[in-house]
């Protein structure tokens, strides 16, 4: 018989935690899911990963929390870095001493953007924001503090739950009669379901090649292009207008380019990615269920 896996979700209220939340129920018995927020566990508190770690006995750790508002990063920097690298470190060490396989979500703005070819998880990170900088601080945590770790960039996540892109344009979409989107950031828009349901195949299929791994969905896109799918999608009329970052500055700076080359995992599981434009549809399906 199959051993029973024993999962953790920190930070499980969160956009991606709610996402794995949603596909529990398709997974067999084979895998146990124990879902935390940050009034259960603090990852910056060591103490209390510690005991949780070492009381429970999971076999995996999925690492949902972070700290993920890019824009106030800069006047937040001590509290990003205390979530995003401390915490990240707390939970390196307490996988590290109780064996537990962590898996952590970081992202494409570990990278400067200046490539024109898709990143490699080879490519030398070089972030251009203080959220970027955290992340990245928080990666080298995990390699120094552990072996069996599956670090996982994804870009551009979105889903039917929490604040994201995609949400926010149907917002602005049913109040406005025109919107202005850049176009010259380009990268690939991931469905945090089609990530969730990557993550519990990781672990399903017990995979032993640790190490930082790029996962998105297919294809390329500006958010310019991005906005204009997601109202053809869910027949929103909009005048919806292309401009340049300049004319719409914000705080953090972003990767003109941040499209990733996702080879090493797609050979690893044996994946075949969807499209980003077929994966929008399923989540506005999935958008639209959660509101009937
Ligand atoms: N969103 C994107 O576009 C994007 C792109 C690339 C990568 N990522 C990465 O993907 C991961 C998931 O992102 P997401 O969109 O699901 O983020 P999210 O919706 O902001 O969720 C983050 C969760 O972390 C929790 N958290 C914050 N501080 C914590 C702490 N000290 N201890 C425990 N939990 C804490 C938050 O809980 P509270 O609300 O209670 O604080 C929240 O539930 C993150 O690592 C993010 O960096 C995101």
């Amino acid at each position: 018989m199959q051993a029973i896996k024993k999962v953790l979700i920190t930070g499980g209220s969160g956009q991606l935690g709610t996402a794995i939340k949603s596909i529990v129920h398709t997974v067999n018995d084979s895998i146990q899911f124990k879902f935390t927020d940050s009034d259960d566990l603090d990852i910056t508190n060591y103490e209390s990963v510690w005991d949780f770690l070492n009381q429970k006995n999971f076999d995996y750790c999925i690492n949902c929390a972070a700290y993920t508002h890019v824009d106030k990063a800069g006047d937040d920097s001590d509290l990003a870095l205390l979530i995003n690298e401390e915490g990240v470190k707390n939970l390196a060490q307490a996988c590290h001493k109780t064996e537990t396989v962590l898996l952590h979500i970081s992202t494409d703005f570990v990278f400067d953007g200046q490539q024109n070819v898709p990143y490699l998880e080879t490519d030398r990170a070089n972030p251009v924001s203080i959220y970027g900088h955290s992340k990245f601080k928080g990666e080298q945590q995990i390699v120094r503090n552990m072996e069996r770790y599956f670090i996982i960039r994804t870009s551009w996540l979105y889903s039917a739950y929490g604040h994201n892109f995609f949400k926010s344009m149907l917002k602005y979409g049913a109040e406005r009669n025109q919107l202005s989107v850049v176009f010259d950031q380009v990268g690939t828009p991931t469905s945090a379901h089609d990530l969730a349901a990557v993550l519990i195949k990781m672990i399903s299929k017990g995979v032993k090649d640790y190490g930082i791994y790029h996962y998105s969905n297919e294809g390329v896109a500006s958010w310019y292009d991005f906005a204009s799918a997601i109202f053809e999608i869910n027949d929103i009329s909009v005048n919806l207008r292309p401009i340049r970052s300049k004319e719409y500055p914000l705080p953090a700076e972003r990767p003109a380019y941040s499209v990733m080359d996702k080879s090493k995992i797609k050979k690893v599981l044996g994946l075949d990615i969807p499209h980003w434009t077929s994966s929008l549809v399923e989540v506005s399906n999935v958008f639209k269920k959660e509101r009937e």
